[in-house]
């Protein structure tokens, strides 16, 4: 199995981690049509360009390919309420087949914890690259899940393109 290309040697001045735009036009509504707003905490952060970030936190290889994790927690708030829509925790198994994209069901501030993933996007089978001293996906295509469908309030049909993941992480 080939787990991972030579593609140059220059380690990229970005920091570990998911870098991920979500849905461009999903921000977009939200801030504007929805009249809502949006959190990074828990180390999660937005470079005030429309890329969320979401910190390295481990990675495992096995048969199956890639378990990358990472932390941080970015959730959408709109509609007075009615619009609550929280990315935690992401975890990717990305293999040469496919992969997922899972979080962290999350609940509204004051609501019990609910620790279970979902998976919200299929992913297309990506081998990273190596860069210098890290390992680079550059950008993974998902595409929502019936599951993914649902945390974005029903608006999209199962297999809409979520926009493409970027992931680095430490050489292993
Ligand atoms: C009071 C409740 C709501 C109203 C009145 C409402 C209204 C609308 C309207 C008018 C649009 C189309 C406008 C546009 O494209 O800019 C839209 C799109 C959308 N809504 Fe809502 N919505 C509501 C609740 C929600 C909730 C609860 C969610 C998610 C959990 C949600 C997710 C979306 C998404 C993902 C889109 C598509 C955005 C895009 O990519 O263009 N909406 N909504």
């Amino acid at each position: 199995m080939v787990n991972e290309r030579d593609d140059a040697s220059e380690t990229p001045d970005i920091d570990p981690g998911l870098h991920w735009r979500i849905k461009d036009s999903f921000v977009k509504y939200v801030l504007r049509g929805a009249g809502g707003a949006y959190s990074v905490t828990d180390g999660a952060d937005d470079d005030g360009a429309g890329t969320f970030f979401f910190p390295f936190a481990s990675a495992s290889r096995g048969d199956g390919g890639w378990v990358l994790s990472f932390g941080g927690d970015v959730r959408f708030s709109g509609h007075h309420g009615a619009l609550f829509v929280p990315f935690t925790e992401p975890v990717i198994r990305l293999g040469e087949t496919g992969g997922t994209l899972a979080i962290r069901r999350t609940v509204p501030e004051g609501s019990p914890a609910d620790t279970e993933r979902i998976v919200i996007a299929e992913l297309t089978g990506e081998v990273p690259q190596r860069l210098g001293d890290a390992l680079a996906w550059p950008a993974v295509t998902a595409q929502l899940t019936p599951a993914g469908v649902s945390l974005l309030g029903d608006a999209y049909p199962v297999g809409t393109l979520m926009d493409p993941l970027r992931m680095l992480i430490p050489a292993q």
